[in-house]
């Protein structure tokens, strides 16, 4: 049996990145589901979504969309306090905020392309911001409870499967967050021997953030969001407390660092 899905008992789960994507489709899939009591839904803008508009006209009160930019420490202050006094358990939270190419990210093809508001608006979104939303949920995954805390990374960021360079920015901001999630759950294993954390790879998935480099895959490596979700929330039903740290894609296999 799971331990991390379906919960025993009515519990809460929290997608970060909720607003379109990879992280909407993942917010219907578990609203529909009876074992989960409440969906948080965050985003910059989660209130402008139309597809978390629509299940918040389904879903009702069981359904919560917060504005939150994960860098900014004290709105997440306040995300945590406000879920915390929700009172049911949080035994789910998936980081699916990422940027590629927007704003001052950038997808550098080569060096010159290069420079520093990229790389840090990158590696704070990316890297940065999956980590301080661990921090502040932290006091809800500590303890003995079941509980996975799985952040959306990239087989890009794999330092071992790089052949082909480019993508500066996002492949080290990936890297990082891979090492940086890695390095919190040996933290998170003394906290809580039932927790899980891990990084996930979904696979080139039709999205806003891939929509302008997809001209060279094949139609049948182009996943739908929905299809990504029900396989994102499969690899992480099949896990243990053993497998915390771990980097696994969408199929299950484990992707090199
Ligand atoms: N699509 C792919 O092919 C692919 C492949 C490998 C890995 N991934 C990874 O999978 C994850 C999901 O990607 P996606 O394709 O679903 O991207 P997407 O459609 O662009 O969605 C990204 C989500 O992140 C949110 N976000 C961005 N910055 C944020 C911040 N500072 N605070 C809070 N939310 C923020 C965005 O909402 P707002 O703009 O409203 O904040 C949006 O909801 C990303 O980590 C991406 O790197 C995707």
């Amino acid at each position: 049996m799971s331990l991390y899905l379906p919960f025993g008992e009515p519990a809460d789960v929290l997608i970060c990145g909720a607003s379109r994507g990879i992280g909407l489709a993942l917010c219907q899939q578990l609203l529909a589901r009876d074992d989960v009591r409440h969906v948080w839904a965050v985003a910059r803008r989660a209130t402008q979504s139309p597809g978390l508009a629509a299940l918040a006209e389904q879903y009702g009160e069981r359904f919560k969309r917060r504005d939150l930019d994960a860098c900014d420490e004290e709105a997440l202050t306040a995300l945590a306090l406000e879920r915390q006094q929700s009172g049911a358990p949080l035994r789910l939270v998936i980081s699916t905020l990422g940027v590629l190419q927007q704003g001052e990210a950038r997808a550098e093809k080569h060096l010159g392309q290069l420079n520093l508001a990229g790389l840090m608006t990158t590696f704070s979104t990316n890297a940065f911001a999956p980590l301080l939303l661990l921090k502040h949920l932290l006091p809800q995954l500590r303890g003995r409870q079941p509980c996975c805390f799985a952040a959306l990374s990239a087989r890009v960021g794999s330092i071992g499967d790089n052949r082909l360079g480019g993508w500066y920015s996002y492949r080290a901001s990936k890297a990082a967050l891979n090492q940086l999630l890695h390095t919190a759950s040996i933290e998170l294993r003394r906290l809580n021997p039932q927790a899980c954390l891990l990084l996930l790879h979904p696979g080139t998935t039709d999205t806003e953030l891939s929509r302008p480099f997809q001209a060279n895959v094949p139609a049948e490596r182009l996943f739908s969001p929905a299809f990504v979700a029900e396989r994102l929330l499969t690899v992480i039903a099949a896990r243990t407390p053993a497998d915390s740290g771990s980097f696994r894609d969408w199929n299950d296999q484990p992707v090199p660092w």
